[in-house]
């Protein structure tokens, strides 16, 4: 018999997002008819935008037209200079064609990206954190096991709280790699360029490697603030990022996203050589990934064309508007409300409290709304409960109207 990898049984609960989709399909089957708004998983919930479906049916009919088979492995350069161009010139970020990896998701790159460093690395993440950081690295072996609060032995928590602005500190021991995610998943903050200019400070002064989550970046509404840690001088040595259609042009189904690894950025290998982790990372996805389809790479470009740009703007600015009724709607309904100013989620600490679970489940109860439990994401998002704006402004209303009637003052 094989045996398995017997890191997966240290593990907590079930991946946090099918865990609420089993409780609320639970919930539904007993009261078939209860109305429920769903503002849990940062799911989109609008349609692609007319110039992306446009540029799919044009790709389609190309495909019909002739062969078009295995892509480049690291995506197509219709997309990969319109990224470079768009995301990264337009702020005065110089970003070579070979330092972008398109791929089919900030998911799978944030999760896979560990694969290219040593089990014996020491990890930090901001507490709480999308739970794809600890789970991977727990599955690599990375950590020891869960106590009572579900912290990992060997990893190191940052705690995000209100006292810090939830933007914590680089760690004053060191570590190899550190997670971080700015516009932040959960807890909507976002970081300044000071806040990243210390945090590339600290890595570059440990020999540390940055990993960046930029996947929220379009939902920054003040432009003074970074969108990509490679603004920030010294990043290109100590930084790799990850970007995603996802949110920002609604390709949670779609699929397309993209990761950066400048050349200067290296590791050490047994012998103490520096090694390019662009090197690694494109021996990794040339093995293991085969691209991202035609079709959805011409998608993917459409976002970058004026009228992609415009229309998938107006959508962003469409749930911006749902974050800021949110956060304005529960502030004056007396809870403490965090975040959604440049994030699509508001953080909020549950009321009389109650646990991130019993008010989940009190929420689902009493006003048929979902929402996604702090704990969720970390031991210090215990107390906290985050909210999502991806959904019509029509639900969003009809939901905080529930919410201050079932829980407000
Ligand atoms: C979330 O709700 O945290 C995200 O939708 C999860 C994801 O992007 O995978």
């Amino acid at each position: 018999m094989a045996d398995i990898n017997q890191n997966f049984l240290k593990l907590q609960a079930g991946y946090l997002f099918p865990e609420i989709g089993r409780r609320v399909a639970a919930f539904q089957a007993k009261h078939p008819d209860a109305p429920i708004i769903k503002l849990g998983i940062g799911d989109v919930t609008k349609p692609l935008a007319p110039a992306i479906v446009e540029a799919m049916h044009q790709a389609v009919d190309e495909m019909g037209a002739e062969a078009h088979g295995y892509g480049p492995e690291n995506g197509y350069a219709f997309l990969t200079d319109a990224i470079r161009e768009h995301d990264y010139k337009a702020r005065g970020v110089e970003i070579a064609p070979d330092e972008i990896f398109v791929s089919d998701g900030s998911k799978q790159d944030s999760g896979n990206i560990q694969e290219i460093f040593g089990t014996g690395c020491q990890v930090s993440v901001t507490d709480p954190s999308y739970p794809v950081y600890v789970d991977t690295n727990v599955m690599a072996g990375r950590t020891g096991d869960a106590d009572e609060e579900g912290r990992y032995e060997g990893i190191v928590y940052l705690p995000a709280s209100e006292e810090n602005g939830f933007m914590p500190n680089p760690p004053d021991q060191r570590v190899d790699m550190a997670y971080l995610c700015s516009p932040n998943n959960p807890t909507g903050a976002v970081a300044t360029r000071e806040n990243l200019r210390q945090w590339v400070k600290w890595a570059r002064s440990n020999d540390a490697i940055l990993i960046f989550d930029a996947a929220y970046d379009a939902f920054i509404q003040n432009p003074d603030l970074p969108r990509s840690i490679f603004e920030i001088d010294g990043a290109r040595e100590c930084a790799i990022e990850m970007r995603s259609f996802s949110k920002r042009a609604g390709f949670t189904g779609t699929r397309c996203a993209y990761t950066v690894i400048p050349k200067e950025v290296s590791g050490r290998a047994a012998d103490g050589e520096r090694v390019s982790l662009n090197a690694l990372w494109g021996r990794r996805h040339a093995t293991k990934f085969n691209s991202v389809p035609y079709v959805i790479q011409k998608a993917a470009a459409a976002v970058f064309s004026p009228d992609g740009a415009a229309q998938t703007a107006a959508q962003v600015a469409d749930y911006m508007q749902n974050a800021k009724l949110i956060r304005e709607g529960l502030g004056a309904a007396g809870f403490s409300v965090f975040g959604g100013e440049h994030a699509p989620y508001i953080w909020m600490r549950t009321p009389n409290d109650l646990s991130s679970w019993d008010f989940f489940d009190q929420l689902l109860e009493r006003a048929h709304v979902v929402g996604t439990p702090g704990s969720g994401f970390g031991p210090s998002g215990e107390g906290y409960f985050r909210i999502s704006a991806f959904n019509s402004q029509e639900n969003v209303e009809d939901a905080i109207e529930r919410i201050r009637n079932g829980f407000g003052e």
